[in-house]
């Protein structure tokens, strides 16, 4: 079972508190909503983080196979999925709650943590999503500018927000794909103030070849909260599937600030059965490193500046504002995405297929010629 209760979810703490949930819009609806309404079906779409391979062979047949049992929310295989997961990461199955993607758990911890007196404090350029439940909610928000080398600047963080709340650090980040180390978490951590908590997003962690997750963190009972999903690697967006991983007592305050989800059976078995292959993060990430890197050789060839990325995504110079190039792009079929104000010429580019980002290429080069 997960360990949102029936009970906890009638406790809710404040209508508000649910409401906000709502207020903000997570990767796929901000991608949407930035997505030209008149794009054709057969546009290149990379302006949204998500994996082009879908879910695994092993994957899609557990999903067929569980359709019949479609009509039943079957909690024990919820229950059996938390525990092959816990025991996959050296944690007790109590310390593992799987959640429908990693956004509910994401919101539901910035509510249990943060207050009009305890900020949110994250980086800039970074994923909004938390940003926006805090600022819904009156919450103060810190964003921190990237260090020099585009890791978060967990000093600075610190030095920001005496008052903080939750310290939002997502590794590898979005939209840079960069990475922060594990010696600056465990920084952050020792020297944060009392009875604030460290928010380790590991949504893209499996395809960075040398990331270090923040899990142990977790088994040695610090302040660390770790999210990650399936909807990444796993290409699962569409099934939904995460995972939180944290304290019992931390986790029991993040279920009881807001309702939970059952999750969809589909789902269910297929993270099982992703979680059964060995074969598969080794292979994708393999995949992903490889066309981000032959990307990366065409636009050094090209004169072309982005900021190098351990990522399925990274962020491209387009030398003008970002909502020309996305709009010339889009006339050439290919889709990029978002832009954040503190890089107003960049836009975030996702890893898609060799075929997709042969595409991006002639677009992007036909686009930046005609300037
Ligand atoms: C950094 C980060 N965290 C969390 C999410 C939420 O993903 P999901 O709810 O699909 O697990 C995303 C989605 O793109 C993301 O980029």
């Amino acid at each position: 079972m997960p360990h949102f209760s029936r009970r906890s979810f009638l406790q809710l703490s404040a209508a508000t508190s649910v409401a906000s949930l709502f207020h903000g819009v997570g990767e796929a609806q901000m991608a949407a909503k930035a997505r030209p309404a008149n794009h054709s079906a057969s546009a290149v779409m990379i302006d949204s983080n998500e994996n082009p391979l879908g879910p695994s062979q092993s994957a899609r047949d557990a999903v067929s196979a569980i359709i019949p049992q479609g009509g039943r929310y079957s909690f024990h295989l919820t229950g059996e999925l938390a525990k092959i997961y816990a025991e996959s990461e050296g944690l007790k199955p109590e310390w593992v709650s799987a959640t429908v993607g990693s956004t509910p758990p994401l919101a539901l911890t910035v509510l249990a943590f943060t207050s009009p007196k305890k900020s949110y404090v994250t980086a800039d350029p970074g994923y909004e999503y938390g940003m926006m439940v805090a600022a819904s909610t009156d919450v103060r928000v810190v964003n921190v500018p990237l260090t020099k080398t585009y890791a978060h600047d967990v000093r600075a963080m610190l030095a920001a927000a005496p008052d903080a709340g939750v310290f939002y650090i997502c590794t590898p980040n979005n939209p840079t794909g960069t990475l922060t180390s594990h010696s600056d978490i465990e920084y952050l951590v020792a020297n944060k103030p009392k009875d604030s908590i460290v928010l380790v997003d590991e949504a893209y962690i499996h395809f960075a070849e040398t990331a270090q997750s923040a899990i142990d963190l977790v088994k040695d009972g610090k302040d660390v909260i770790v999210l990650r999903t399936f909807s990444k690697i796993y290409g699962m967006a569409g099934l939904r599937c995460g995972f939180i991983i944290a304290r019992p007592d931390l986790m029991q305050k993040v279920m009881k600030s807001g309702g939970w989800n059952p999750m969809p059976v589909t789902a269910v078995v297929a993270a099982m059965a992703s979680l059964k292959d060995p074969q598969l993060i080794p292979e994708r990430r393999r995949i992903n490193t490889e066309i981000r890197q032959q990307t990366f050789q065409w636009l050094d060839r090209n004169g072309y500046s982005y900021m190098p990325s351990e990522s399925n995504c990274f962020m491209l110079d387009t030398k003008r504002p970002g909502q020309q190039a996305r709009d010339a792009m889009a006339k050439e079929d290919v889709l990029v995405g978002r832009i954040w104000p503190s890089m107003p010429t960049y836009v975030r580019i996702t890893v898609g297929t060799r075929e997709e980002m042969e595409k991006f290429q002639t677009a992007f080069q036909k686009v930046m010629k005609s300037a």
